[in-house]
């Protein structure tokens, strides 16, 4: 696997469920590290920087998203511990769940329990993704952040990570393809290889496996509607 991510773009990672889209963002985060090849910054390869500056550069919102048996304050402001109480409001806001903690009895100090327990999976991927946007990384990874949302929400998300990751280096690993049309570049992941790469209507052109998985999503779109809680 060979790729570039100048700075300022936007690359997406799709492909089926085992093709490796998780392994790269890990591997990006050092997580673990790579046995064969190397990625680099800037021409420095990640290996020969500490652990502590790639993190303090990185913004990831990980696929599983696990929160501290704390407050939901804490579990936001734990991106940013300069972070004042503004602050933190304004990051929940544009990851769309200010109102929700808002209507709970003890609102931003409400405990989430356990692993996150009381949360649902949708709640616990906004908190995640609101301590990601309070940290203002250089470099975003976003894992499927916004796959347990409903499709009205991921919508607005979306469009406030947009205008947050404008101009900065993103890596978005998505399922849905809706959400990465815009993407500088993407790039299908089958069996840990790439199989495609370009953008979107260049994909489409192309007729392969990018112009199937689109046109497979469309007719399911078109096809189901439900409304989740999440
Ligand atoms: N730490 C690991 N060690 C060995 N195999 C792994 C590890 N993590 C994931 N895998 C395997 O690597 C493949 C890709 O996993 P993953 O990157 O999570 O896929 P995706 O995110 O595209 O669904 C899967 O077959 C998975 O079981
Ligand atoms: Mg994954």
């Amino acid at each position: 696997m060979n790729f570039h991510i100048p700075q300022g773009h936007t690359v997406a990672i799709v492909g089926s469920s085992g093709a490796g889209k998780s392994t790269l963002a890990r591997l990006l985060f050092r997580f673990y590290d790579v046995s064969k090849g190397n990625i680099t910054i800037d021409g420095t390869d990640i290996r020969h920087i500490t652990q502590q500056s790639l993190r303090a550069i990185t913004g990831i919102v990980p696929q599983d998203t696990v929160l501290f048996n704390d407050t939901i304050y804490y579990n936001i402001a734990y991106g940013n511990p300069n972070a004042t109480a503004a602050d933190i409001s304004e990051a929940a806001k544009k990851a769309e769940i200010y109102d929700f903690i808002q209507n709970l009895p003890d609102t931003f100090n409400t405990r989430v329990g356990e692993r996150g327990l009381k949360l649902s999976g949708g709640e616990k991927q906004r908190v995640a993704i609101a301590r990601t946007l309070l940290k203002k990384p250089i470099f975003f990874i976003f894992d499927e952040a916004t796959s347990a949302l409903d499709t009205k929400t991921e919508k607005l998300i979306q469009e406030n990570l947009l205008r947050i990751s404008k101009n900065k280096t993103t890596l978005i690993i998505a399922h849905r393809l809706s959400t990465i049309v815009h993407a500088n570049t993407i790039i299908v992941l089958d069996k840990g290889t790439i199989v495609e790469q370009g953008n979107h209507s260049e994909l489409m052109d192309k007729n392969g496996a990018y112009a199937r998985m689109w046109q497979r999503q469309q007719a399911e779109d078109g096809t189901i509607s439900y409304t989740s809680s999440t």
